[in-house]
């Protein structure tokens, strides 16, 4: 056998087997370039090395005027140092991309969250810390757990600045307009470095309620927020969990936050994510918090679940209906993405559109699943749940990889489906939804953005919410590579 056959067979072996010996037989650069041939579709998770420049974006179309404005994206950007690569989705340092919108012009520009973990790896030029997915132990003394915070999951508008959120830590706060760092922001003394998730939900006068969940704390917990539109602390709690599932995210009735303590518990491990273990034979939990007095009012048990995203919850006669995206089991976080990243392609679970509804009386909870792959799950949220659409990314089914590649929506008054399907190559983002002016509740724009893999571009599309099927009605591209994301926000001019 030729020596770089050889080679190449042991390293599918060690990719395999996760051993040790991928790198003595090719560096991760080149066995991700190699992966890269096979499955161009990890062309959204190779990553970037520097801060990206203000773009013109060439734009087919025209953004309505609704549309003025912002979008920022966050996500994991950096995935790679020296000759090391994350191996997990999770990893990578924060980039927050925004897209500026005007008409027949549309512009691009992505900074890196300037994190205590960015800055030290930046001036090293290598990885120093652990992470979230990938095993690696500190080569630098660590204090909290804000000394590993990559910034990297949501970035939303509060009380005049951008927070780029993570989950185990502190939110950072950044200049909208630059973009710049200006620094870890804590709500109150005391509460340094406590985790704050990346989906805070926003109350009808403004206020933003959020949690954080610790299930690596020696009793696992989950911290409370209450946060004053000006950003000052109205209420905090920290709540004892029976258990430390994982939580990603929550739902708020008009009387509750709704948090899911899910059937994928946290007992300790090498890493974060190898931390918890799957437990489908232990009940999940559904928690329901007084927002008021930020108290726990009952626990009720519902099947073994696994959701990264909720789409609101509504008390509806003596029923409380809980709407997420749900998974049969936590396969896509425990090996999913790492499989992905390491070959393109897995067999993890997939989300399907669910609902929990929970009859307040009996405390019995019925779970309704519509079958319909969704993930990145939103609405418009001035609708009630039982008569608005809800969307999401979703598959047509024919995709080469499990990535997204159409925009779903689905009407729960006719229970149908409503699709746009890209062609191949197109891996479809979170969309967000811009309401119409002077419109009823429910109608307007989706705003996505999208990575086009065969032809190295990433992009924007818009459509219009009641016509899926009619494609998009502006678009915009540029000849930049945009790591794949997570969450946004768009803000009107
Ligand atoms: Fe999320």
């Amino acid at each position: 056998m030729e020596r770089r056959a050889f080679l190449q067979s042991l390293a599918v072996l060690a990719l395999a087997s996760g051993c040790p010996l991928a790198l003595a037989a090719e560096s991760a650069t080149a066995a991700f370039a190699r992966r890269l041939r096979q499955a161009p579709w990890l062309l959204g998770f190779m990553g970037l090395a520097e801060d990206q420049q203000p773009l013109a974006m060439k734009v087919q179309g025209r953004f309505p005027a609704e549309l003025r404005g912002t979008l920022y994206r966050n996500g994991p950007a950096l995935m790679a140092r020296g000759n090391e690569r994350n191996e997990h989705w999770f990893d990578g340092d924060g980039m927050v991309q925004a897209f500026r919108l005007d008409g027949a012009k549309a512009s691009h520009q992505g900074r890196f969250v300037r994190t205590p973990k960015f800055l030290k790896e930046q001036k090293a030029g290598r990885f120093l810390l652990p992470a979230t997915g990938t095993y690696r132990q500190a080569e630098v003394p660590m204090g909290t757990n804000d000394d590993i915070n990559t910034a990297n999951i949501n970035v939303i508008p509060f009380a005049g600045k951008l927070l780029a959120l993570w989950e185990g830590g502190s939110a950072t706060e950044l200049d909208p307009d630059s973009l710049a760092t200006l620094g870890q922001r804590t709500w109150a003394p005391g509460l340094e470095h406590m985790p704050f998730s990346a989906h805070p939900i926003r109350d009808k006068d403004g206020s933003l309620f959020n949690f954080g969940a610790a299930p690596f704390a020696g009793e696992p917990a989950v911290m409370l927020y209450h946060l004053a539109p000006d950003g000052r602390l109205r209420n905090s709690k920290l709540l004892a969990l029976p258990f430390g599932g994982y939580m990603h995210d929550f739902a708020a009735s008009d009387r509750y936050l709704v948090l899911l303590n899910s059937s994928c518990v946290y007992q300790g491990g090498r890493t974060y994510v190898e931390g918890f273990a799957w437990q489908g034979q232990r009940p999940s939990q559904l928690l329901l918090v007084d927002k008021h007095s930020l108290e726990l009012v009952r626990t009720l048990e519902v099947p073994a679940s696994f959701a990264f995203h909720f789409a609101g919850a509504e008390e509806r006669g003596g029923e409380l209906w809980v709407t997420l995206c749900r998974y049969r089991d936590a396969s896509m976080m425990l090996s999913g993405m790492k499989e992905l990243l390491a070959t393109g392609q897995s067999q993890a679970s997939q989300a399907t559109l669910a609902q929990f509804r929970v009859n307040l009386a009996s405390g019995k909870v019925d779970l309704w699943d519509s079958g319909l792959d969704m993930e990145f799950p939103g609405r418009d949220w001035r609708q009630a749940q039982h008569q608005g659409w809800v969307f999401g990314a979703g598959s047509s089914g024919q995709a080469q990889s499990l990535l997204s590649d159409a925009l779903v929506a689905y009407d729960p008054l006719r229970q149908q489906v409503h699709r746009h399907v890209y062609g191949p190559g197109i891996v479809v983002e979170e969309p967000r939804f811009i309401a119409k002016a002077g419109a009823k509740a429910g109608q307007g724009y989706l705003l996505h953005s999208f990575l086009d893999y065969r032809r190295r571009q990433s992009g924007l599309a818009v459509l219009d919410l009641a016509n899926l099927a009619g494609g998009p009605i502006a678009m915009a591209h540029m000849d930049r590579v945009l790591p794949l994301g997570f969450h946004g926000s768009f803000v009107a001019a």
